[in-house]
Order: C-alpha cells, then structure tokens, then sequence
C-alpha cells in the first residue's frame, strides 16, 4: 500500500556562503518558477525577510494555510515544519509544494500517531473529534474538526454551545487552557510541544517579580502555571500584537524566541526577553527555540528550488478527508470573522 506521505529527498550539495548573491539566486528561482515563499514566524529573520520582500508570507499556522490556499502561486515553498506543508497540499492539490527540509517534524506530531489516535477515536464514538493543525495528514483524516491555536477556543466554545462532548488532540497543556476559558467537556491527548512544555512557572513567577513593569505573552501550549501568570495568552500571531498594542515597553515572552524578529519589527524600541526554561541546568532539548524550524535555512530554500526536492505528496483517500475538518475551520474563521487577535486575554 502507498505511504499517506512522502518527500522526495534532498541531494546533498555544499554549503554556500555569499549570501547577498544566494538570496538574488532565490529570488529569481521564485520568479521563475512562479513560487511564492511562506514562512512561519519562528523561522530564521533571513527567511522571514524573504518571504515578505518577494510576495510571500509570514504568519502563524492559520493565516499560513490560507494565504497558500488563496494565492496564485503555482509552486507554495514551505519554510516551517511538516504539518504546515502537509495543510498548503491537502489544501492546495493542484500545487506543487515543497518543504526547505523534508525531516521538519513537530513533537506534537510525532506524539500522535495515527493508528493510535483512531483506535481512542473509536473508542470514544459519542464524541465531536477536534484535532490541531500540529498533526499529520492521516490524523486530520480521522478529525471533524482541525483547529490552530487562534481559533481553538472559539471552536471548542461553539461546540459546546451545541451540546457536543469533545476529543482534542494532541496539544495537552493548549487543551486544558480550551477546556477552561470554553467550559467545554474535553477528552484530553496526551501530548505536547518540546518547546513550550520547557516553560517554568516558578522561575516566571521570580522574573516576573524582578521586571515588575514587563507585560507576560504566553503561548497556550505552555504549561498551566505560565499561562497563569500571562497578560495575554494567544497564537504567535495575537502575541505580536500585543507586543505592539500594550503600553509595556518590556515583556516576558514565554514562546520560540524566533518570535522576536517580528515582535522586534512590531514594537521597535521595546524589549524582549526570553521566559525561562530552566537556566543552564535545563532539561530542554530545544530552551525556547524548536530544533525542527532552526532546519530552515536559505541554503536549502536554494537547493530545493533548484532541484524540485522535498515535494510533498498526499494519498488522495486521506486528503479528501482531511481537506473536510480543515476546511470547516476556514470556513467558520470566515463567518465568525476571526481576526489576527485571535483568542486572548487581555
Ligand atoms: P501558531 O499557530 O500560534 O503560530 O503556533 C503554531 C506552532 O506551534 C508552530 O510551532
Ligand atoms: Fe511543534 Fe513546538 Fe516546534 Fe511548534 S515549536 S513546530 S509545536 S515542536
């Protein structure tokens, strides 16, 4: 039977240095083969930079799926992690979409896997199936629902205005935090994201209390104790805003600090620094930084436009699946007019 995906690999090739010449080589790669980049905002500046000086895009999970799905493009160039190419393709089979480096996972992901996440599907039959965009192709198949961190709460909050019980994976400490500003009855997936989940409360709470004029942005996929202590909990997106529309002129920001580039360009004159993860005793595979987005770099972006590497092919069966559940939260981001906020609460 054919895999649900596959990536063609990239050949290897040396590194190049001259960066100035690289990003002209890119950029008429893109034109060429009319490409347009998109880009997550914890990737590299460089990148970030890229994308917005070529017509591309650079967002959070949600805006990313649908600026890929809405634009002209024929080729989208993925600069993030896996899930998000996998969403541009079951969106956009029509397109070619290519990832900067094919091994770009998420713990998230890669903690649940797709037979597994059925079978408790299966077993728990009376319940509306709510999955997060961090996820493969497969599980989203198997999802009545997909939903980023933007629009999570007022998915799970208009469920539960309907009477519906819910299963939510794979995101543990983002559920929780749905669970609680929803009300909603949520059947829980044990699952989390290596960066956020290496946020600590306590040591928040003592820089917090050392930077008593400093505004808390937290990501929901933090643990419950740091978001406890947040100004504003929010997407990547509906931090950066806050970022420039509170009056703080510090913040703590308890998030991948790939986020400061934007928030930089946002608020410029502000200061940001990085909730702690535990110090140099840390544990953490990833202190605030996602090992799988630092895989993006302009090298690759080069190699793959050259050679057409890391294509991301779909399994139609779970595609049209999958496409349901994904275009249900587009659709309902439309009629709710979801704005970039998102959910926060400040
Ligand atoms: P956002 O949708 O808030 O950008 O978060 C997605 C994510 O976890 C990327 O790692
Ligand atoms: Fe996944 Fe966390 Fe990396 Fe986002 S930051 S891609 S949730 S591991």
């Amino acid at each position: 039977m054919q895999p649900a995906i596959s990536i063609s690999p990239l050949p290897t090739q040396a590194p190049r240095t001259d960066q100035a010449a690289l990003i002209a080589h890119i950029k008429q790669m893109l034109v060429a083969q009319n490409a347009v980049l998109v880009a997550h905002y914890y990737t590299a500046p460089e990148l970030q930079e890229l994308a917005d000086e070529t017509g591309g895009y650079v967002s959070d999970s949600l805006d990313m799926a649908r600026f890929g799905h809405e634009h002209a493009a024929k080729t989208l160039v993925v600069a993030g992690v896996r899930f998000m190419g996998e969403t541009a393709k079951i969106l956009n089979p029509e397109k070619r979409v290519l990832m900067i480096d094919s091994a770009a996972t998420c713990s998230l992901d890669e903690d649940c896997p797709a037979a597994a996440f059925t079978a408790f599907c299966d077993a728990h039959p009376e319940r509306t199936v709510v999955v997060y965009s961090n996820t493969s192709a497969a599980v989203k198949a198997r999802a009545d629902w997909v939903v980023t961190s933007s629009i999570a709460v007022k998915v799970v909050a208009h469920l539960h205005a309907q009477g519906k019980k819910i299963l939510w994976a794979p995101d543990k400490h983002l559920g929780h935090y749905v669970q609680q500003v929803s009300g909603a009855d949520m059947l829980i997936w044990d699952g989390s994201c290596i960066v956020h989940n290496e946020f600590k409360a306590k040591l928040l709470a003592d820089m917090k209390a050392a930077h008593p004029e400093a505004g808390v942005l937290v990501h929901p996929e933090s643990p419950a104790g740091v978001i406890e202590l947040a100004d504003v909990v929010g997407s990547t997106t509906a931090l950066i805003k806050a970022a420039k529309e509170l009056p703080n002129q510090t913040f703590i920001v308890a998030t991948d600090n790939g986020i400061f580039h934007k928030m930089r360009e946002a608020a410029p004159g502000k200061t940001f620094m990085e909730a702690p993860t535990g110090g140099v005793g840390a544990t953490c595979k990833s202190c605030a930084h996602c090992p799988w987005m630092e895989m993006n770099n302009l090298n690759k972006l080069a190699q793959v436009l050259e050679t057409g590497a890391n294509e991301i092919h779909i399994d139609e069966a779970i595609r049209q699946k999958a496409v349901v559940s994904i275009q249900r939260m587009l659709d309902f981001a439309k009629t709710s007019q979801q704005t970039v906020l998102g959910m926060g609460n400040a």
